[in-house]
């Protein structure tokens, strides 16, 4: 991938896309299955995770995402849906999680590294184990100071995205998607 300057792209008799392409539901809803549920999608910068517990939420093709730093550094993202009966988890757009996340329901609570910790009640549940049940990870990436996500793959490496000279030292996964 190489990037160009507005003035390198630019086509004389080029013109815009109609109307249409920024306002009609079926491309909107095409853009969504096509582009964002498929492809990495740059999601805000990592200095917005300054501190261990430092979350935001986005919403990538209908679906809404926590990403925080957890206790150990580590940047990491989920699905914002609890694993008991699908409860939002986080319903401010940004905030600090203590050293947990708790649902709002029935109090379930996930460690930031997104163990389940927590879950009245369920030890009278048979054959129940909280190991089986983390929050469900989305792969994240950062690049040159960028937060990245893809819905599509649990690989967290965007390295094949770019080209060798503007890849910097950096490109590392920011999270483990296992
Ligand atoms: S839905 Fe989250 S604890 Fe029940």
């Amino acid at each position: 991938m190489s990037f160009l300057k507005t003035v390198e792209s630019y086509r004389q008799g080029a013109r815009t896309l109609p109307g249409r392409y920024y306002t009609a539901p079926e491309v909107f809803a095409e853009e969504q299955e096509r582009i964002f549920a498929r492809h990495w999608i740059c999601i805000g910068r990592d200095a917005t995770l300054a501190t261990p517990g430092d979350y935001f939420v986005v919403q990538i093709a209908g679906e809404s995402i926590i990403v925080l730093r957890d206790q150990s550094g580590e940047r990491r993202a989920y699905y914002n849906v609890c694993r008991h009966r699908g409860t939002r988890l986080c319903e401010a757009p940004t905030g600090h999680l203590s050293e947990t996340i708790q649902c709002p329901y029935h109090a379930w609570t996930y460690a930031l590294d997104g163990r389940l910790i927590g879950a009245p009640h369920m030890n009278e549940v048979e054959g129940f184990e909280k190991k089986s049940y983390p929050l469900h990870t989305v792969a994240l990436a950062e690049w040159a100071g960028f937060l990245f996500v893809n819905l599509a793959t649990t690989n967290a490496c965007i390295a094949r995205r770019f080209t060798q000279s503007s890849r910097p030292s950096s490109l590392t996964p920011a999270a483990r998607t296992t």
